[in-house]
Order: structure tokens, then C-alpha cells, then sequence
């Protein structure tokens, strides 16, 4: 396989991109497929020797991915060939396999693509970590964040808005406080051209900070340390600059506020459960579209020491990532979804159905879109009563006429939920063709929700959009559609469920 490898340590520019033997799978281990890998600072100390960790040469550094499980370990419980998921490495990401200790690999949910999740572990989880559970951050309280472009910085101003904090952004330059700003920063410091003390005093006051957030060190500690509030908190998260700054203790008895240590790796070790529970905050809040990494460049792997060489130069705001592998297609889609400012379905154009695709690969293109609305489908007893007889289901709810006149609204039978459910096969028949495809098969459902009842007589119809598409290995792909069948007439659906088909 390609990796981009560390044989001697050192900066960047010593590392090779070559053909090195693929990792072997240990009994509680998974192999991975990697599609996208996380750049982070640690991995620009990793391949200096100047990390906590100290991986024996030669290694690939890389420490978070997102990709497709390939194999499975004798004891892996977990997990199974094909399943998407994102992983904590530790180093050996910027490789097209990696092998992952079971318990540091997550399920990736369908609604998240390979680069948003290559993106997400490191940054929103320290972030979040340091914001709630270190600096115990309460709404409307006032947040310094230093080097607040980059990665976990970037990743702290959404999560401190998203907490009702007010938000003052520090950064080295006009550039990188625009993007804080587009993040919802309150106020903004560029701390290359203004004295970062006197600019604090002027927005905090007298009273100070409540919180500061520091992942540089070095020369802005002491002046931000003097700024807090009584009562404040002072969370060390790391030192970009290079420089473990000495801080003159009695400025924290002075203040009477507290310096805490923020370790996440260490926190998701000793607090699995704990760890675990934010994670899925976060992957709800990327789900809704709350929260959104900024990606700085999408980078390949054979380019992937620029990557690192930009983030020790600076160059680097929010977050740089690494594509692996050739899925041109969805890549390119992704990209494209991501420069729309909101996570929701584009409405469809005005094109007729069936929405047709010449190749099952060109479904990508379309992730994030609508695919329109078929025809009304009027549902009669009939129908439900052939439903019941093929499911052995009589409940007097579907099939007694006489009944239903007396005690149900409207005085109409109802269909089934599941009736309703297995009408979606013609749905999709309107909605979809594509061309030069075997089979088109029928592999799950998701969070399906029946929310209103059909009664008999009732017109249905269903609106779908593309929500995911993913490529697999033996050259098939999964099709994840957003449906939700409408009623006529009325407001609520009778369902709405993510629909999976499998694409041969
Ligand atoms: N404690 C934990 O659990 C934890 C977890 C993850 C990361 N970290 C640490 O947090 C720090 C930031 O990580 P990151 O991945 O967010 O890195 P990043 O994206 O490169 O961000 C670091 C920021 O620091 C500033 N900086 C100041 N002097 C710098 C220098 N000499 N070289 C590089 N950057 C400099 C830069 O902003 P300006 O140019 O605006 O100053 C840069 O945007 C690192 O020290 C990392 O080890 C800690």
C-alpha cells in the first residue's frame, strides 16, 4: 500500500511518500480503509520525536481517520466488514490501511460523509471536552480563546457559541479572525498587531474573563491569565507556540481562579463512558447542522507532508484534511456540499421524473439534494385487506369496515404502518432510474418514525432526497434516501424513515 512514512525523525520535508507491506489485524483489532485523515498538531510533533507518544520507526503519522472497515480481528465484537466508521489511530493515518484497537473505532452515522469525520474526533472532542467538563463554561459567560483559528480553537468558538458564551477571538491575523467571526466570535483580537491586555481590558473590564481557552502558550499566557475574573478558570490545552509558558503562581491566588489541565486523550481513556456521551452530543449537533469544521484544504495523500509543513508554518485555519484513495465522485460532491451554507436538502429543480443517473456512481453528485415528489397514491381497503392477509395481521382497526364507522375518526379503517412502509418500492420506481445497474436490492432502514395514521380512501405520496451515498468495496454502492410520505390534506406525514438500498 502508499503511506506517507517517517523513516528518520524530523520535519515535513523528511518524510517519504512510498510503497510499504499493509498492517496486519491483532485479535482485538480492526483494519481500516482509510478515506480521509484528520491533520493535527500532534502529528507535526509525532515525526519530530517531540510527542508524548513515541511510535517506533518507521511509522506513518495520522492520527484520526475515517474510512471502511476491511477486516476484523478473531475477538472484534463490535464491528463488521464494510461498516463506515472513524477512528482514533493515534499515528498511522496517512496510509491507505490502518489497524485500530476495537475500542477507539466509532460507527460513523450515514448522514455524516468520510472528510466531515476525518475532522471531527480531535478537534470538537477536546473542545468540547475543555468548554463543559474542565471550564465548566455557563451561558452568557465571557470566553477568551487564543489561537482561535485553528483547529481546536475554531472547533472551541462554535461549541462556546452553541453554549451561550459571549466569544472573543485571538488570532495572528485579519484572515484568520474573519473565518472566528464567521463562527459567531463576539469580538475579535489579532494579538500581532494589538496588546492583547489592553484590548481585553476594554471588552471584559474591570470584572475580566470567565474563561480562557489556551492551545498556543508561550507569550500570551501571562497577559491572558491577568485578564480572568474572579472565580475564573484558566484551561491549559497546549503550546503551538513551542513555549511552556512559567506563570508566577500568585497570580492565581490573587484572582482566585483556577489553572486547569485539559487532556482529552487521556480523559477518553480513563472516562470511556463519559467520553463516549459527548461524542454523541457532537455527532447530533453535526447532524442538525449546529456545528460545521471549517476544512481549510482537502489535501492528497501523496501531497499529505504540505499538509503538515502548512500547519507548523501557521498556514493552516481550522482544519487541514487528507483524502485517501480515489473516490473522485463523492469526494467531489462533498466538497460541493459543503460550500452550501446549510446542511438541509436542496430543493429539487424543476427536472422530470424519474431523476435519471447514467452510472450508479453518479448518485454522489447528487448527496444533499432533493429528487422531487411522485404521484398521489390512493390506499383502499382493498389493499389493506390483502396486506392483512399476507401478514396474518386482522386487528379489527384494518379490516372491520363496521367497526371502524363506529369508533375510529373520520369513521375509515387504517392501514398499516408497514403497508405503508412496502409502498415505498413504487415510490422509488417514479422517483429514481439508473442506467447500467444489475440490481437494486433492499438493505435497511433508519430511524423510520410512523407519525400519522392513513385511513382508508386517504391520497399518499413520497418526497425524497439523497442523503448519502457510499461507494463499497466489491463495487456495489449503498443509496441512503431521506423519505417522508405526505398525506393529502393533511399537515403531519403518515412516516418519514431513511431508506437504505443496496446497489449492485
Ligand atoms: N490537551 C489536549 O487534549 C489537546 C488535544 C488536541 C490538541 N492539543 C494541542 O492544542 C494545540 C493546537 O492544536 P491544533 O491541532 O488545533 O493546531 P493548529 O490547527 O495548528 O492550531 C494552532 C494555532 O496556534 C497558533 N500558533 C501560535 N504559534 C504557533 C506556532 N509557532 N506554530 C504553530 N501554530 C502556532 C496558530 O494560530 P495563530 O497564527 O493565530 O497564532 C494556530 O492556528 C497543539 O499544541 C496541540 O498539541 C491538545
Amino acid at each position: 500500500m502508499n503511506a506517507l512514512v517517517c523513516n528518520n525523525f524530523g520535519l515535513p520535508d523528511s518524510l517519504a511518500y512510498q510503497t510499504i507491506n499493509a498492517p496486519k489485524v491483532s485479535e482485538n483489532q480492526v483494519l481500516i480503509e482509510v478515506k480521509a485523515c484528520g491533520v493535527n498538531f500532534p502529528d507535526t510533533l509525532i515525526i519530530q520525536n517531540k510527542y508524548q507518544f513515541k511510535p517506533a520507526l518507521p511509522f506513518s503519522p495520522g492520527g484520526e481517520v475515517s474510512g471502511i472497515i476491511l477486516e476484523t480481528g478473531n475477538k472484534v465484537k463490535r464491528f463488521k466488514k464494510g461498516t463506515r466508521v472513524l477512528a482514533l489511530c493515534g499515528w498511522g493515518g496517512m496510509a491507505e490501511q490502518v489497524v485500530v484497537d476495537e475500542s477507539r473505532v466509532f460507527p460513523l452515522p450515514p448522514e455524516i460523509d468520510m472528510i466531515t469525520a476525518a475532522g471531527t474526533l480531535y478537534n470538537y472532542g477536546t473542545s468540547y471536552y475543555a468548554l463543559k467538563d474542565r471550564g465548566q463554561l455557563k451561558k452568557e459567560e465571557t470566553i477568551l480563546i487564543l489561537g482561535a483559528a485553528g483547529g481546536v480553537g475554531l472547533a472551541a468558538v462554535e461549541l462556546a457559541k452553541l453554549l451561550g458564551a459571549k466569544v472573543i477571538a485571538a488570532a495572528s491575523s485579519n484572515e484568520k479572525l474573519a473565518i472566528c467571526k464567521s463562527k459567531g466570535a463576539d469580538h475579535l483580537i489579532n494579538y500581532t498587531t494589538e496588546d492583547l491586555r489592553t484590548r481585553l481590558k476594554e471588552i471584559a473590564g474591570d470584572k475580566g474573563i470567565d474563561l480562557v481557552y489556551d492551545a498556543v502558550g508561550g507569550k500570551y499566557a501571562e497577559p491572558a491569565l491577568r485578564s480572568v475574573a474572579w472565580n475564573g478558570r484558566y484551561l491549559v490545552v497546549g503550546f503551538a507556540s513551542g513555549e511552556i509558558p512559567q506563570i508566577p503562581l500568585n497570580l492565581a491566588l490573587l484572582k482566585g481562579c483556577s489553572i486547569v489541565g485539559v487532556f482529552w486523550g487521556s480523559f477518553a481513556e480513563k472516562e470511556p463512558a463519559q467520553n463516549y456521551q459527548n461524542l454523541i452530543d457532537l455527532i447530533q449537533w453535526i447532524k442538525a447542522g449546529k456545528i460545521k469544521q471549517y476544512i481549510h484544504r482537502i489535501y492528497t495523500l501523496e501531497n499529505s507532508a504540505i499538509a503538515l509543513k502548512e500547519m507548523l508554518e501557521r498556514n493552516v485555519i481550522g482544519k487541514a484534511i487528507i483524502k485517501v484513495g480515489n473516490w473522485e465522485d463523492s469526494s467531489i460532491s462533498v466538497e460541493e456540499k459543503r460550500s452550501e451554507e446549510s446542511d438541509q436538502m436542496i430543493p429539487a429543480q424543476t427536472e422530470s421524473l424519474p431523476v435519471t443517473f447514467k452510472t450508479k456512481s453518479d448518485l454522489a453528485k447528487r448527496i444533499g439534494t432533493n429528487l422531487g415528489t411522485t404521484e398521489w397514491l390512493k390506499v383502499d381497503q382493498q389493499m389493506i385487506n390483502q396486506f392483512a392477509e399476507t401478514t396474518r395481521d386482522f386487528q379489527w382497526v384494518h379490516i372491520d369496515t363496521e367497526k371502524a364507522k363506529k369508533y375510529l375518526p373520520g369513521g375509515k379503517t387504517m392501514a398499516h404502518g408497514y403497508l405503508t412502509l412496502s409502498l415505498a418500492s413504487q415510490f422509488f420506481y417514479q422517483l429514481i432510474s439508473i442506467e447500467q445497474v444489475n440490481s437494486f436490492v433492499n438493505y435497511g432502514i433508519n430511524k423510520a418514525r410512523f407519525i400519522s395514521p392513513v385511513s382508508e380512501g386517504s391520497e399518499i405520496r413520497m418526497r425524497a432526497g439523497i442523503a448519502n451515498v457510499e461507494e463499497q468495496i466489491n463495487g456495489s454502492v449503498k443509496l441512503f434516501l431521506n423519505c417522508t410520505i405526505e398525506i393529502k390534506g393533511q399537515d403531519k406525514p403518515a412516516y418519514s424513515a431513511e431508506i437504505i438500498s443496496m446497489i449492485f
